[in-house]
């Protein structure tokens, strides 16, 4: 299963991406905001120093909700860097982008999926990655997690070439769920990453390996 972080931290990215557990970052506008990134240049170079950091697929969000703007952005993105992604979102016009997108070879992350059939549709229309959010289904009192088995199980069927990021993970058990699912991709924040590392039983196994080592040095 892939790892990607779901930042536009810079120092995040460039930490994880140093522990080489990195495979790739997803972004979206309300992150691009949350580190002060505003105005459409900035936002172009933001996602050029996030690709020249990390060696792995950068889904970078369209604005725009028409199908004309879409297409704009998305190309305006994707020639940015080829290891841009298109982040589109689940509605009729996203659909139709994801669709001419994938005619002309831009890869594309359909975001904001919440059912199967939106799944379904953003894979017949082409798109490389679907997003299920999982944790704003939980926020929602609904099951995200069997959300994302749902999809990997219909997409399984028919042997889909789309492939399911699983999106708005919130903590470590997320991220290992996803993995017993069969879950292409899981994009998390950092600090979901950086709680895998935690085991009281390793802190106090690692503690005692010293003492001991110091009673007989
Ligand atoms: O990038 C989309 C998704 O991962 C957002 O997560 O935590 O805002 O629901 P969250």
């Amino acid at each position: 299963m892939k790892f990607f972080v779901d930042t536009a931290n810079l120092d995040e990215i460039r930490e994880l991406n140093d522990l080489g557990v990195l495979d790739g970052v997803t972004t979206n506008p309300s992150l691009m905001a949350k580190v002060g990134i505003t105005g459409r240049q900035n936002v172009l170079n933001h996602y050029l120093a996030i690709c020249e950091m990390v060696e792995g697929d950068i889904s970078a969000e369209v604005i725009a909700t028409d199908f004309e703007g879409m297409m704009r952005e998305g190309m305006e993105l994707a020639n940015l860097h080829d290891n841009i992604v298109v982040k589109v979102p689940m509605t009729r016009d996203g659909i139709k982008a994801i669709n001419a997108f994938s005619e002309q070879g831009i890869r594309t992350n359909c975001t904001l999926v919440f059912t199967v059939g939106q799944a379904l549709l953003a894979a017949k229309a082409g798109a490389d990655y679907v997003s299920p959010f999982v944790g704003r289904l939980d926020d929602v009192s609904t099951n995200g997690l069997a959300l994302i088995q749902d999809i990997v199980t219909v997409f399984n069927n028919y042997d889909m070439f789309t492939e399911v990021l699983a999106a708005s993970i919130r903590h470590p058990v997320h991220i290992v769920e996803c993995a017993k699912m069969g879950a292409d991709v899981v994009t998390c924040p950092a600090s979901s990453i950086d709680k895998l590392f935690n085991h009281p039983l390793t802190d106090i196994g690692l503690a005692q390996f010293l003492a001991d080592y110091k009673k007989v040095e």
